[in-house]
């Protein structure tokens, strides 16, 4: 049987140093690239998502990764897509949270009609490294009225902490694949 955990760690690709030295960046575009690993990939969320007590009512992802695989995610399950950007980007009235980044603050926005009260949301990203982008975007949702039934995400940096706090803050975190 195929282990999907493993299957996917070996496509992805580490690149050292970049953006800067001593880091080990996770490069998730070989699994975008290749069809079979893209299908087992998103199937692997599908399968999850499809059982009756894990269905949301609609999908958000995080800029720009996070919209990759979200709404291929969003598309499976027939429910809609909902972006959570980086600030600036979206045209409609919005609601924003600021959090902090190694080195100065980033902003991320919500249409305020994109969710509805009491609306279930599958959050999704890429990547789960300090944690500050998924949390930030479980505030943006929550205080739209919304209720986010789990965050998911490809890969987990549980080093950096992240999925750790986003855990400690009460919510329910799936990820595929970990490099410590
Ligand atoms: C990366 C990644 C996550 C976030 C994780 O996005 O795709 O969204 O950082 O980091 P955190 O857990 O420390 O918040 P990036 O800001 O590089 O944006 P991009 O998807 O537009 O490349
Ligand atoms: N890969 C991709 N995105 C990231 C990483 C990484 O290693 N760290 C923070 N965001």
């Amino acid at each position: 049987a195929l282990n999907v955990s493993r299957f996917l760690r070996e496509h992805i690709r580490t690149v050292p140093d970049w953006p800067s030295t001593g880091v080990q960046f996770r490069d998730i575009t070989p699994l975008l690239q290749d069809p079979q690993v893209f299908r087992v990939l998103a199937d692997a969320f599908v399968h999850r998502y499809m059982a009756p007590g894990l269905r949301p009512d609609v999908v958000a992802g995080l800029d720009a990764r996070g919209f990759i695989i979200g709404a291929v995610v969003a598309y499976a399950l027939n429910v809609g897509f909902v972006p959570i950007r980086k600030k600036g980007k979206l045209p409609f009235t919005t609601v924003e949270e600021t959090y902090e980044l190694e080195y100065g603050n980033a902003s991320v926005e919500i249409h305020t009609d994109a969710v509805t009260r009491g609306q279930r949301v599958l959050l999704i990203d890429d990547l789960v490294a300090t944690g500050g982008t998924m949390l930030a975007g479980i505030k943006l949702l929550e205080r739209l009225g919304a209720e986010v039934t789990e965050c998911a995400a490809i890969v987990d940096l549980p080093e950096l902490g992240g999925s750790g706090k986003v855990r400690a803050s009460g919510h329910s975190l799936f990820t595929l694949v970990d490099f410590e």
